[in-house]
């Protein structure tokens, strides 16, 4: 019986190949364009849990995208690791800006990825990362070595809002019986500073449209005598910050749970580097809400960004053009005790309030989802951070992520599971951007730890 270091030593090669195959196929959820790919992805996760020893694997449809299910059921007196990732990716655009094809994976180092990384769309989100528990399920079934039950559901729209999961979860509650639900998602602080996430934040997506008047004018004729609705969108936007960079809506930190000022201290323990991370980006200063530290502004509060803004010419050259229209995509990070639906309305009728009359306004909600929080003194969290210690050589630090998976809200309300974000990449690793990449270190490191927590839940699930 080999060791898992044995096992990814002899099989390097092989595991990145694999994992580039999957990278190759652009499973864009969000663009129609790509269906087809996506299809394929799913296929293609099918094939590879059964060759890895999984039984049941199976595509199951949904209204959108399918989601993969397979299963090795050993003992009903073991504990169930129930594995969650997903196969689709982010579009790719704007791909003049990578330095390399999306889709054609390739090596190269980083400033924090030395021993090199694979730059790709959906490298590190999250391709690269369920993978692993693929590979690491893989070498527990050929050493004879599965020390619980597991099943995974790997779906394909997850980066789309993951509209159809909640239905598939509910319609599915006995076959997704578990214990935990595991999930490599997430980041990491750095390689050598191993952390888990025990939250996320919640997301309010909103799509903002302002009209003026009824047609495109000549902005010499008309300019200066009718709103138009780009000064007056850009002006909305702006008052939703106070001076203190403070969100403007009437009640929007109404149910924003504070911390504890030694709930603030611990968070705030996290290594951070601000120099690094303003030199990262090419920033001369960070900017956020007046008194929260970065790790806080984005950990535990709430936020409203602009992620996309339109309307009126944009082509070659000077056209002068009063518009008649001008959008907005709008997002809002949420934190608990907020809740989608009660932000969203919040958001719809302070937009309509701060409407002059000359423009009217329409607010479409987009997909939401709710903050979590998970606990750290569960055996499954023990279990992930003792996998981490033993194969990083340091105690990973509990944060807060800032990004949303709003399935694992749901995970806990609607199969009563509590998740563990147990994530190898970096927030440095450029997800949803243009070059996006995981390090092969993070890659082969997840894959080693993986099996220490089946083992360790099981260990720990036997004295509980
Ligand atoms: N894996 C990310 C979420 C994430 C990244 C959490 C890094 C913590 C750290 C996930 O794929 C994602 O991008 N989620 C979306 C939400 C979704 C509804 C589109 C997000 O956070 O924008
Ligand atoms: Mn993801
Ligand atoms: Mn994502």
């Amino acid at each position: 019986m080999s060791t898992i270091q044995q096992f990814i030593a002899s099989n390097k090669d092989r595991l990145l190949a694999e994992l580039f195959d999957l990278l190759r196929i652009p499973s864009i959820s969000a663009d129609p364009a790509y269906q087809a790919d996506v299809h394929r992805t799913a296929e293609f996760v099918r094939d590879r849990l059964i060759a890895a020893g999984a039984d049941k694997v199976e595509i199951c449809p949904t209204a959108g995208y399918p989601i993969v299910y397979g299963e090795k059921l050993i003992d009903p007196t073991l504990p169930t690791v129930l594995v969650y990732g997903h196969y689709d990716v982010q579009p790719a655009v704007p791909i003049e800006l990578w330095d390399t094809p999306p889709f054609e994976p390739t090596i190269r180092t980083t400033p924090n990825h030395p021993e090199g990384a694979i730059f790709a769309r959906g490298s590190a989100d999250d391709k690269g990362q369920f993978y692993m528990h693929v590979k690491a399920f893989e070498y527990m079934m050929q050493s004879n070595n599965l020390p619980c039950n597991v099943k995974f559901m790997i779906e394909g729209e997850e980066e789309v809002g993951s509209a159809n999961l909640g239905k598939f979860c509910i319609e599915n509650k006995d076959r997704l019986k578990a214990d935990v639900v595991l999930i490599s998602d997430t980041s990491m602080i750095a390689n050598d500073t191993p952390s888990i996430d025990t939250g996320l934040r919640g997301l309010s997506y909103v799509e903002v449209e302002v009209t003026g008047p009824n047609r495109d004018l000549h902005s010499g004729v008309y300019g200066g005598a009718i709103a138009n609705p780009i000064n007056i969108l850009a002006k909305m936007i702006a008052s939703m910050h106070d001076e203190n960079n403070h969100i403007t809506i009437p009640g929007f930190y109404n149910n924003v749970a504070e911390l504890t000022a030694a709930e603030r201290a611990d968070l705030n323990l996290a290594p951070f580097d601000l120099e690094a991370y303003k030199k990262d980006l090419d920033i001369e200063d960070v900017w956020g809400e007046k008194g929260y530290t970065v790790l806080e502004r984005t950990g535990i509060r709430p936020t409203l960004d602009v992620n996309g803004i339109w309307g009126g010419y944009i082509g070659e050259g000077a056209k002068t053009v009063l518009p008649s229209k001008a959008y907005a995509k709008i997002s809002m990070r949420l934190v608990p005790n907020q809740t989608s639906d009660e932000i969203t309305a919040l958001f719809q009728k302070h937009f309509e309030s701060i409407a002059p009359k000359g423009v009217r306004v329409v607010v479409k909600p987009h997909h939401g989802g709710e903050p979590v929080v998970t606990p750290t003194e569960s055996i499954a969290y023990k279990a992930a951070a003792k996998a981490m210690e033993t194969t990083f050589g340091k105690k990973p630090i509990p944060t807060r992520g800032g990004g949303s998976i709003p399935i694992v809200a749901l995970f806990e309300r609607e199969l009563g599971l509590k998740s563990v974000l147990m994530g190898f990449g970096l927030d440095s690793d450029a997800l949803h951007s243009p070059n996006e990449h995981y390090g092969i270190v993070n890659y082969l490191k997840g894959i080693e730890t993986i099996p220490y927590f089946f083992s360790n839940f099981a260990e720990l699930s036997k004295s509980n």
